[in-house]
């Protein structure tokens, strides 16, 4: 089943790609910055294009999930959204929030907790954004004829990630506490409750993409849903080595982060074996590719590449290097970009009512995008490994190793460029497909 508001989401996701080209825009300031070409260092020092490109990553994540949100729940819910109209006056205000954002960050050179830079004005104006985006969701699941699991875990996640977005805008003298609460934001987030809105989508895709029963799927999501907190909140721990709280923190966080991998296991496993059930005669493999993917890369970057690094015997050394950028990359990709190009490249044909499924472009999109990620992984990695080893260990000044790991973000950018062109190959075949019909959303199909 289909319904007419699900057209929402079409405008989320342009958005939503557009903030991402942005994004990759600022990623190339800094890589050409790191090799010493800094022709846009006056108007763009590094700082600023860090932040702009950490804020920008977060703000098109949170646009992909709220068009994922409006596109999933009123077919969960089974009926249309409450009010259309306030959908895309949440829409504008977000956009101009962010357009805000952007040039605030380059007029003022905010600065701040870093991820969470905007100043607090701004803040509360996206408090009254998110808060107005829960009305339209929650209400339309209220009034709904029916409330599945998917649809709750997915939107139990969009309001949480709002309420911990709160501790992030208290003020502290201590830096301390700044830093404890910091994590509350930014940990809690990515190792929780987006894990929830991650696993929502991902067994909507999954119930409509192989087939298998929903309640078979729903099981495997409760299942996550227990490992992710199981872990994932304590394991905030992880941050709290050396911040200068107690040292209980050194055992509780090594030993929960160190099962955190297990909830993005699960995902994967989950995801393949759906796969291998289901009848495999869905046509859109597009939207399969990501799909799967997301769950395998997100468990690869986020599992196994953030164990890598968790520990407190290990993080002494790799802490706030560029090992955690290795880690940063391909863990907020195969998790959260995944699973959003995921679900548009689900809903697209759906909305457009253009069957555009063995498209060539799309598929050459997911297998550049995804290897030159990988290799920007690789090399944010090898940079890493040998800036511990010179600057922790051989004690080298901070920027002669800079220095040094230079010619690793010369073949960062080669990899940048080809994962741009699979990302710009993307953004092609999304305007390719064209504008939503009300037609397309007319047809009773899954
Ligand atoms: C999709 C899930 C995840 C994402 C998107 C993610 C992303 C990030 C990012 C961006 C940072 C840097 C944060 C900052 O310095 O402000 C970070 C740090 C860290 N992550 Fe993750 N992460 C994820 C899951 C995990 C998991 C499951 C583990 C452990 C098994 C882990 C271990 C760590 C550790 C130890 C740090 C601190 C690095 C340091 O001390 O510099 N992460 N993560
Ligand atoms: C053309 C593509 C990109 C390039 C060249 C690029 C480059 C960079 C560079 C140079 C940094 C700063 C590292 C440092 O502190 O020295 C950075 C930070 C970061 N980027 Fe990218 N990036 C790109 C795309 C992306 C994408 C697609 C994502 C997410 C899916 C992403 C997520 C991040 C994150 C989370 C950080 C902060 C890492 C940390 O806290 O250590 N970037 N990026
Ligand atoms: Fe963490």
């Amino acid at each position: 089943m289909k319904y007419k508001s699900q057209k929402v989401a079409y405008w989320f996701f342009a958005l939503c790609m557009l903030l991402f080209s942005l994004q990759i825009v600022y990623g190339f300031i800094m890589g050409f910055d790191r090799i010493g070409i800094q022709g846009l260092h006056d108007i763009i020092p590094f700082n600023v294009a860090r932040a702009v490109h950490t804020n920008l990553l977060v703000v098109w994540l949170l646009t992909g999930f709220m068009g994922a949100a409006y596109y999933i729940i009123p077919e969960e819910a089974q009926r249309e959204l409450i009010s259309v109209k306030w959908a895309y006056v949440q829409l504008i205000s977000l956009a101009v929030v962010g357009v805000v954002a952007i040039i605030g960050f380059h007029l003022n050179h905010w600065e701040g907790r870093k991820f969470l830079e905007i100043p607090r004005e701004l803040d509360f104006l996206v408090v009254i954004n998110v808060l107005l985006f829960l009305g339209l969701i929650l209400g339309t699941l209220y009034k709904g004829k029916r409330r599945t699991t998917t649809a709750l875990v997915l939107t139990m996640g969009l309001l949480f990630a709002a309420l911990l977005y709160l501790p992030g805008m208290i003020w502290f003298d201590s830096q301390v506490m700044d830093s404890f609460f910091r994590w509350w934001v930014v940990h809690l987030w990515v190792e929780g409750v987006w894990e929830l809105i991650m696993g929502g989508i991902l067994s909507y895709l999954l119930i409509k993409l192989t087939g298998v029963d929903r309640e078979v799927i729903e099981k495997w999501l409760y299942v996550i849903v227990g490992l992710t907190f199981l872990s994932g909140v304590l394991g905030t721990g992880h941050h709290y080595y050396y911040i200068g709280v107690n040292k209980i923190w050194l055992i509780v966080g090594g030993i929960f982060s160190a099962l955190e991998p297990l909830a993005f296991l699960a995902m994967a496993l989950f995801a393949v074996n759906m796969y291998r059930k289901g009848e495999k005669s869905h046509p859109n493999k597009i939207a399969l590719f990501w799909t799967i993917g997301s769950s395998i890369v997100s468990f690869v970057g986020a599992g196994l590449l953030g164990f890598a690094h968790t520990l407190p015997q290990t993080n002494l050394y790799t802490h706030g290097t560029l090992v955690t950028a290795m880690h940063g990359h391909y863990a907020f990709w195969g998790a959260y970009a995944m699973i959003v190009l995921a679900i548009i490249s689900y809903a697209l044909p759906n909305l457009t009512g253009r069957k555009r499924y063995q498209s060539a472009t799309g598929m050459a999109a997911f297998w550049l995008s995804n290897i030159g990620m990988l290799g920007m992984t690789v090399a944010f990695g090898v940079a890493g490994v040998v800036q511990v080893y010179l600057e922790r260990k051989m004690k080298m000044e901070f920027m002669v190793v800079q220095n040094e790991i230079s010619i690793h973000f010369v073949v960062l950018l080669i990899c940048a460029t080809m994962f741009a062109t699979g990302i710009g190959m993307f953004i092609f075949d999304f305007f390719k497909y064209g504008r939503p019909t009300d037609e397309a959303l007319e047809i009773k199909k899954n």
